[in-house]
């Protein structure tokens, strides 16, 4: 899928990714096996409904139902497309629907391709700005995000949130799950902070997601650990760069509740912010020479990302 040879701009990314990280990594700590949580083969299979959810971003259905690819679009079965949007371009795609198995609405944000995303997030010159005090009521001027994803995000915000509150009343809903895979991860990411702040109260939420950037600043990542409604588990995969940048070196930060695939697939619960145990993304990709761009699609417990 991804050309071997590195292009030129591949190989600048490099050389900046090089200088972004040297001398602010320190010898990695290599904390006890045992204190790391190994997902049972029942718990990892519980996440597929949302892999194929997430990977489903990349697709475009319509109110009809009709999708426009194939199995992982159509791995939900009975699933209810309330609203899509975006144009696959200036717009991620989107969707918003029922999933009856489990009574959830589910919203999901297209993703991207690694060397497109890449560039956005080894710029030294990445501003962080403040949520939109007019979408994001309440929350601290502390908290600092990626321009590029509060950006995106804004874009579809005001359809997401009509169309979650369609399909809450539609179905009698009370549960949101919110996915997304790498900038989908980071713009659903977002909506988890947002749709609280604007649905009734009594909704519970859950935000999966996949291959995702860091979002924001400390202030951030505190936030999305202290706001109990958002529920986090963000998934890497073995040496995908994505989930490590931007580097903490420009005050990136990702919140809790990381899960790692390991090499040997197994998936290891890694508490806590940026764990740097090596059987976390933090420790385990510590430097652009552990990249492996290829490892940022999947697969996900056999389930590679894309349509
Ligand atoms: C990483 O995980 C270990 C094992 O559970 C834990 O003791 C440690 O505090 C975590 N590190 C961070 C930075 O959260």
């Amino acid at each position: 899928m991804y050309p071997q040879a590195l292009s030129h701009r591949m190989f600048s990314l490099f050389l900046t990714a090089v200088f972004l990280f040297s001398g602010v990594i320190a010898a990695p700590v290599v904390l006890p096996r045992q204190s790391i949580t190994v997902l049972s083969t029942a718990q990892i299979s519980t996440y597929t409904p949302y892999t194929y959810f997430a990977s489903a971003g990349y697709c475009n259905p319509t109110v009809t139902q009709t999708w426009t690819c194939g199995a992982n679009c159509n791995a939900n079965p009975g699933f209810k497309t309330v609203a899509s949007g975006g144009d696959g371009d200036a717009v991620q795609y989107w969707f918003v629907g029922y999933y009856p198995a489990t009574e959830e609405v589910i919203v999901s944000h297209q993703g991207t391709d690694p060397d497109e995303i890449l560039p956005d997030l080894t710029d030294v010159d990445i501003v962080k700005v403040n949520l939109d005090s007019t979408h994001f009521p309440g929350v601290p001027s502390t908290v600092l995000v990626h321009q590029g994803f509060a950006d995106a995000q804004l874009k579809a915000a005001d359809s997401v949130l009509a169309a979650v509150e369609t399909a809450l009343s539609t179905y009698s809903a009370t549960k949101v799950t919110l996915v997304g895979h790498s900038l989908g991860a980071a713009i659903s990411l977002l909506d988890s902070v947002y749709l609280p702040l604007h649905l009734q109260s009594g909704i519970t939420y859950k935000t999966i997601t996949y291959g995702m950037p860091r979002v924001g600043n400390q202030a951030f990542a505190n936030y999305v650990d202290a706001d109990s409604p958002i529920h986090l588990t963000h998934i890497g995969n073995k040496e995908d760069p994505v989930p490590v940048l931007p580097p903490l070196s420009l005050g990136f930060v990702q919140a809790s509740g990381e899960i790692h695939i390991q090499d040997s697939n197994a998936w290891d619960a890694c508490p806590g912010q940026d764990n740097d145990s090596d059987l976390c993304s933090t420790g385990d990709v510590p430097t652009v020479f552990e990249w492996d761009v290829d490892d940022h699609d999947g697969p996900y417990n056999g389930v590679t990302m894309g349509c």
